[in-house]
């Protein structure tokens, strides 16, 4: 997670943001571009929204794009773009996580800032190539990790560095799905067909797809790191090429242990992402399908509520709240929050760059942590759930 950037306070224009992937059919790309607009920081000007060319031209029609910026594909969109006196600023790279490596060094090398969602690549070997040239670029790289954008996120985050839980023993975090339950992929679903195929999802299936933001948001409110861990990955649906259903066992640093479920053939579960986390003075708990409201329990107390917006929300939260509490702010939201964290630092990069430890989003590094965590897990349950250190 880095801490960097501060806003001009110059306004200093919209910052340019271009796209690869999102094209007509794809999920993500759209939230990317709403979150984008949300607080005004961003104008969406070019695209390679496609795997084909004939696509990516109808999806940048579609979405008003002048036709002079909607590329075939990213390599001369990185090109013409770097070029160009008004070119991009930033890309978001919204394809399959085999292709977020190569047009992440195409924008780098042309000197753009990169936005690329998780996992960051398909191995932990490409992620360490990717972080040493996003270091060697100077350039800002960030990885959507969206959950860390949420309110009440950074509020349990507060309060673990503050000592208001002690120290930390028990994690328990887990993000259950139930859209995998059958093999949808044989229907050609386009989501589900790349997410079951080694070569475009990477050696981990749901432990890639979910687990990591699991584990991504365990490692953000606890601020302590994972040395070890022993994983058991299973394949329910028959045929299937990659785990639908993953339980992991942490150990951190400080001799905490935590337990990461992550599944996608959980019945009855849309996105039930949930955290919890036990010290020696107090609990939390927090769930992302109820966003607003924070559970803390301190030792020997009843349990409260802190809501978002409401008494007891610390400046961690406020910062990034926009409306006043009862009226709910969710997904959207925290993924806005998270490009309005970029765009502070971008702002700042324009005029030479100051830190400023209120603004955070999610980096590189915690993409290379990303893929470490598949690598030990997909590693650890090859060997029957061996324990297995993590290699960042
Ligand atoms: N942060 C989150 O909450 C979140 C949620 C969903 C997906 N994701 C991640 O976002 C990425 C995309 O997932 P999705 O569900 O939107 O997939 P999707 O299949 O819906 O969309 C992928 C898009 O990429 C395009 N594409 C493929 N190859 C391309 C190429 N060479 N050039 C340009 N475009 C290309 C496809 O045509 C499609 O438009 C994945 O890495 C996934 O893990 C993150």
């Amino acid at each position: 997670m880095a801490i960097t950037g501060k806003d001009d306070g110059t306004g200093g224009g919209l910052i340019r943001l271009g796209m690869v992937g999102g094209g007509e059919g794809a999920f993500i790309g759209a939230v990317h571009r709403l979150a984008a607009r949300m607080d005004d920081h961003y104008v969406f000007v070019a695209g390679a929204l496609s795997s084909t060319p004939e696509k990516s031209i109808r999806s940048g029609e579609a979405l008003g794009l002048d036709p002079k910026r909607t590329y075939g594909g990213f390599e001369e969109m990185a090109k013409k773009e770097g070029r160009r006196k008004d070119g991009i600023e930033a890309v978001a790279i919204v394809t399959p996580n085999h292709m977020h490596a190569g047009p992440a060094l195409a924008f780098l090398k042309a000197g753009i800032h990169v936005i690329c969602d998780k996992p960051l690549t398909t191995s932990l070997k490409e992620a360490q190539k990717l972080k040493a040239a996003a270091e060697k670029s100077g350039k800002i790289f960030a990885v959507t990790h969206n959950y860390t954008g949420y309110p009440m996120v950074r509020h349990a985050r507060a309060m673990v560095a503050s000592g208001e839980l002690g120290d930390i023993r028990v994690v328990q975090v887990e993000y259950p799905q139930d859209w995998l339950a059958e093999p949808l992929e044989q229907s050609g679903q386009k989501q589900a067909d790349w997410r079951t195929d080694p070569a475009r999802s990477g050696a981990g299936g749901c432990i890639g797809d979910i687990g990591t933001h699991a584990y991504n948001l365990a490692d953000f409110i606890t601020g302590i790191p994972v040395v070890e861990l022993s994983a058991e990955l299973t394949t329910f649906v028959q045929g299937r090429r990659l785990d639908d259903d993953t339980h992991v066992r942490l150990h951190y640093a400080n001799g905490a242990k935590g337990t990461l479920w992550a599944s996608q053939v959980a019945v009855g579960n849309e996105n039930a992402l949930r955290i919890r986390v036990y010290g020696t003075k107090g609990g939390l708990a927090w769930s992302q399908e109820n966003p607003n409201y924070l559970q803390f329990s301190p030792i020997g107390k009843p349990t409260q509520t802190i809501t978002r917006g409401g008494a007891g929300a610390g400046g961690e939260a406020g910062r990034i709240t926009r409306i006043p509490p009862g009226h709910p702010e969710g997904y959207l939201e925290g993924f806005a929050n998270i490009y309005t964290e970029i765009a502070h630092a971008i702002r700042a990069a324009r005029i030479g760059g100051k830190t400023d430890s209120s603004v955070m989003f999610p980096t590189i590094e915690d993409g290379v942590k990303g893929l470490a965590f598949i690598e030990a897990a997909v590693e650890s349950s090859a060997k029957g759930g061996r324990w297995t250190k993590l290699k960042a």
